[in-house]
């Protein structure tokens, strides 16, 4: 099918109803649903849609960097790029893939991307909906020349959540962190979970790979597992900071993290 401004996009469906939904703008998961409907990602009301605008919602990629430093644009070019389907991806690794539904994305440096990063690469992402609807996503970066070269990357998961006064977050306390909003400031704080009273913007070092983030509203709990990326980062805007960023409604924050 289409996304919003016409880019081709691919529905994952689960045997029983769940779904996600990609698309090849940004290699962005847009939506994902459970079985009954529910949407589980957010996306803002005033998201820009037209490319090269990154989408404010879903899933974006962050890649070759997450952040701002350097020359690159915040959170690197990814996110704003079109990706094609590899029509031929390698089968599924794991000895269970029965009743799962995937795609391989794939993002390859274009003459102008080499112009501003000049490291020939080729960014695959798989995006699988597993038969009870969880959502797995693998990327991988290959090295298209052979000379070495390093770069960060992020999933920018916006989760979709009741309220963000009453949410929680396990996993991540008592973690030592980078604070964006005190000149990556290391700090650490004590305390049995994270819970939300203003903005934040913070980079939690070398987590633990399972995160929880209870909403007791929706009573629902996301459960996050990852390997192999060792940082998580806890964004919410808040009041004030909502107001100036143009594709994000002014009452959003309270329904995002
Ligand atoms: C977060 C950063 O991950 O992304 C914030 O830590 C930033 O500093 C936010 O404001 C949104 O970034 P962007 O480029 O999508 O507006």
């Amino acid at each position: 099918t289409k996304d919003e401004n016409g880019i081709s996009q691919v529905l994952l469906k689960s045997p029983r109803g769940a779904s996600a939904r990609v698309s090849l703008h940004g290699g962005q998961v847009r939506s994902w649903k459970t079985e009954r409907g529910e949407e589980l990602l957010f996306t803002s009301s005033k998201a820009i849609f037209k490319p090269p605008a990154a989408v404010r919602g879903g899933i974006p990629i962050c890649f070759p960097q997450f952040g701002n430093r350097g020359s690159l644009e915040q959170h690197g070019f990814a996110r704003n790029r079109i990706w094609v389907v590899d029509k031929n991806p390698p089968p599924l690794q794991s000895t269970n893939s029965s009743g799962k539904a995937f795609i391989d994305l794939l993002l390859k440096s274009s003459d102008d991307d080499l112009k501003i990063w000049p490291h020939s690469h080729e960014l695959r992402l798989r995006v699988i909906l597993t038969v009870d609807g969880c959502l797995n996503l693998i990327s991988r970066v290959r090295n298209v020349n052979g000379k070495p070269f390093s770069f960060s990357f992020a999933y920018h998961t916006y989760f979709s959540i009741s309220d963000i006064s009453e949410v929680r977050v396990e996993g991540l306390e008592t973690l030592d962190y980078l604070d964006n909003l005190c000149n990556r400031e290391r700090l650490t704080e004590q305390g049995d979970a994270l819970t939300f009273e203003s903005e934040v913007d913070r980079v939690y070092l070398s987590s633990l790979d399972a995160v929880a983030v209870f909403d007791h509203e929706k009573k629902r709990t996301f459960v996050i597992k990852k390997e192999g990326l060792p940082d998580v980062v806890v964004w919410n805007p808040w009041e004030k900071k909502s107001k100036a960023i143009t594709d994000f409604g002014d009452e959003e924050y309270k329904h995002m993290l």
